[in-house]
Parts: structure tokens; C-alpha cells; sequence
């Protein structure tokens, strides 16, 4: 190394976003290179309120490769962990350093470990996806850390390897994740279809939905429903490439209407082919039910959707507004059915971008109290309030890519000792 100083310990931080799928990836065709079975469609969330930031460094004085997530080490031994690091660590450059007076070769990557430290702003346990933010910002600060040319495809046909979903969060706005044909996996990329701000009407709204269920890995539910769902072949064959053109076409028009039937019953499917697993699997639970029986109501009565409905591995409902008017209408139905606890806030109740609270005209649980039936309640059904089966709302909107964090007060690691802060 042409650095004699064992001393120097050299940092690079990013932010990722997470991403909700509306054509779902349930099934590989490879285990270990992580190759779906087909195409899937996502969404990228808003940073600001959903995110992963993770800081990566380098020192000759820095014994293994070491992780922390949200302030405690975990393992690196897996299989998915590893592979990133040799596939980044292969593709390492030259890195130097005039102002530190550090020059890094190439070939000196493989014998320097790293340290990393992550950190989700949104709870790990809500079940919403944090091992895509996770390992798509893992890929990304490694990346530019060892200076691997910039090439997001190449990217995300790593971070894929860490977990498929991470390859959608390479990019903001609506991202396709090519399954591809070739056995190495390296046509298996994400593409950007559109950025953040192609259809920024969209206000997408996600209840986390208390539950006491330990759930199924979506890494072990994928597995046993390719072993035994015939509905996954049908599915993966013949519905789900259909259904991609007609994603593509819809988020290329802006076409509420289709985008938001398609997301609905492609979500609708996905859990079917849970249940046609043997054994089944079931991820929503009751809340989940009355969420989509709602917004299947409203949508019928004002004729056109107002909102798309779609579940991940979990009973968590996240809901695409087609505009803030629509937006708002939600956020009013969701609160008069599922109330907070009296001992919660209206204001950690609802988080994210608050402002949708103000222009639904709902400032303190009294004006939650107060909201009226949606008028597609049958006035003779008297309307059932579930209070408490939602943990919390989080307001939010189609958001960017990864970036890198310049100002090293946003670093997660000491730069002096080389351990999370
Ligand atoms: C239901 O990406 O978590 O969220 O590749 O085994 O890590 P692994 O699975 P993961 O599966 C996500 C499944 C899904 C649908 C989707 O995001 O497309």
C-alpha cells in the first residue's frame, strides 16, 4: 500500500429509498443469483419519510468486514452479505485521496475490510421493506466508496443479489426489474420506466397494521409457493407479462383508472397464489380485508378509483391516491374507521407529510371524533370503528434514487475510531 500509516479511515454515506411493487416478483427461477420468474413493477417511496442510510469505511487498521444495523452488529456471514461484497470488491478502482494522502490500488481491496453502519428511519418491525432499502444503499455507498464505474443496471444486478427487490431501489420514481433470460443473471437489472416527477399527482398513504403474527420470510413463502402453486406457474407465465405492458402503458399515460385495477388485482393475486401454497400462507389478516373491502366500496361508488390498494409479505395496506383531493377523502375515510387509542396523538398517529391532516381539515383527535360516515355507508348499516387495529398512518409520495450524503455530520460512523456514532 503506498500509505505506511495505519491511522487513515476513509468514509462514504447514502440514502436509499424502499419501494412498493404494483406488479408483484413472487417466485425464482435461482436461488442463489436471486432470478425471478417474472417481470415486476415498482413505485419508489419518498426518502424523506422511508429510507435507508448507511455509512461505509475503509481502514488498514480494520481487522474483519463488520455491520451494524440501526446501532447493533449483526452477522456477515450469509451468502447474500458476502456476494455483494465480492461482486462490489471485484469491480473496485483506483481510489486516492490527495487531501488524506491515501492511494488505494485496486488489487489492495481485496485484503482491506470494511465497516457499515445502517440505519432505517422507519421502524424494522413495522414489516415494511427494509431489506430492499437495506441492501440497495449497502450496494450503492460500496460502490462509490471503491469507485466502481457508474453504471445503476450493473448496480442493481448486485444488490439483487442481497434481495431481489433491492434492484428496484436503484432508481426513483417507477422502476421494472427485467427478470431477463441469461443463466449468470447479468440481464437481470431494474430500469428506470419514468422518474419521481413524471406523476407527482400520485399521495400514497400506508397503514401499518398491528399485528402479533410472526410471518413468513417472503424468501421462504416464494419458495414453497414455486414448489407447489400451480396458480404461480399461470400466474408467472401467462397473467403477469400481460399485465406488465399494460403497467408500463398506464404509468407512461398517467392512466389513473388502469394503474390502479391493475395494481389491485395484481396484489389480489399475488395473495391468492399465497393461499394456493401448500402450506398456505396467509399474510393479511383482518384489517387488511376491511381496508380493501372499503376502498373497493368508494372506488365503486364514485365510479372511477379514487385509490389503489396493494400488500407486501404482511397485513401493512399501502394506498396510491390518485391526487391530494382523493388523498384527503382517504385519510378521512381511514381515520373515522380505524380511530387511534385515546392515549395516542393525532400527530404520531399520522406521520410523514403531515400537510394532508391540515387540508383534510383534521387538527386534533376531536375533529377525528367528529368526521361523518362516508357516504357510501349504507345510512342503514350502522358503521363499525376499529380502534387500535391500525398502529399508525405514514403519508408520503413517489420519491428519487439513491444519493450520496456530503456533510459528514450525516456519517453514521466516527471518523476517528471507525465505529457507529
Ligand atoms: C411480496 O425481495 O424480500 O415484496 O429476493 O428472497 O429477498 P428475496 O425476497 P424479497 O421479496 C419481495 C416480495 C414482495 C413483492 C415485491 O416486492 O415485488
Amino acid at each position: 500500500m503506498a500509505e505506511e500509516s495505519q491511522k487513515w479511515i476513509l468514509m462514504v454515506t447514502a440514502r436509499t429509498p424502499t419501494n412498493i411493487a404494483v406488479i408483484k416478483y413472487w417466485g425464482k427461477r435461482d436461488e442463489t443469483l436471486i432470478l425471478p420468474i417474472n417481470d415486476s413493477i415498482s413505485v419508489t417511496l419518498d426518502p424523506d419519510h422511508l429510507c435507508t442510510t448507511t455509512t461505509v469505511a475503509v481502514s488498514p487498521s480494520f481487522e474483519k468486514d463488520r455491520m451494524w444495523l440501526n446501532g447493533k452488529e449483526i452477522s456477515l456471514g450469509g451468502g447474500r452479505y458476502q456476494n455483494c461484497l465480492k461482486e462490489i470488491r471485484r469491480r473496485a478502482n483506483d481510489v486516492v485521496d490527495e487531501k488524506k494522502g491515501i492511494h488505494i490500488r485496486r488489487e489492495d481491496w481485496e485484503n482491506l475490510h470494511v465497516h457499515i453502519a445502517s440505519y432505517n428511519n422507519f421502524p424494522t418491525a413495522a414489516g415494511l421493506a427494509s431489506s430492499a432499502a437495506g441492501f440497495a444503499c449497502l450496494v450503492f455507498s460500496l460502490a462509490k466508496l471503491m469507485q466502481v464505474k457508474d453504471d445503476l443496471g450493473q448496480l442493481s444486478s448486485i444488490a439483487r443479489q442481497g434481495s431481489g427487490s433491492a434492484c428496484r431501489s436503484l432508481y426513483g420514481g417507477f422502476v421494472k426489474w427485467v427478470m431477463g433470460n441469461d443463466v449468470s443473471g447479468s440481464d437481470s437489472i431494474a430500469v428506470q420506466l419514468a422518474n419521481e416527477t413524471h406523476w407527482d399527482d400520485l399521495v400514497i398513504i400506508i397503514a401499518v397494521v398491528s399485528s402479533r403474527q410472526k410471518e413468513t420470510s417472503s424468501t421462504t413463502g416464494m419458495r414453497e409457493s414455486v414448489e407447489t402453486s400451480t396458480l404461480l406457474q399461470h400466474r408467472s407465465k401467462e397473467v403477469a407479462p400481460k399485465r406488465i405492458l399494460q403497467m408500463e402503458e398506464a404509468i407512461r399515460n398517467r392512466e389513473f383508472e388502469s394503474f390502479a385495477k391493475l395494481t389491485c388485482a395484481d396484489s389480489n393475486q399475488f395473495h391468492a397464489v399465497c393461499l394456493d401454497t401448500s402450506p398456505p400462507i396467509f399474510y393479511m389478516n383482518d384489517t387488511s380485508s376491511r381496508i380493501i373491502s372499503y376502498m373497493e366500496r368508494w372506488n365503486r361508488f364514485e365510479g372511477t378509483p379514487q385509490v389503489a390498494y396493494t400488500f407486501d409479505a404482511g397485513p401493512n395496506a399501502v394506498l396510491i391516491a390518485r391526487n391530494r383531493k382523493a388523498a384527503t377523502l382517504l385519510l378521512q375515510r381511514l381515520l373515522f374507521y380505524f380511530p387511534p387509542l385515546p392515549e395516542n396523538e393525532l400527530s404520531s398517529y399520522v406521520i410523514g407529510d403531515k400537510s394532508i391532516l391540515q387540508e383534510a381539515g383534521l387538527q386534533s383527535l376531536k375533529d377525528v371524533e367528529a368526521l361523518p360516515p362516508p357516504p357510501e355507508m349504507k345510512e342503514n348499516i350502522p358503521s363499525k370503528k376499529f380502534i387500535g387495529d391500525v398502529s399508525y398512518f405514514i403519508c408520503t409520495k413517489p420519491g428519487r434514487g439513491p444519493v450520496l450524503l456530503t456533510d459528514e455530520d450525516q456519517a453514521l460512523i466516527h471518523p476517528k475510531t471507525g465505529l457507529p456514532k
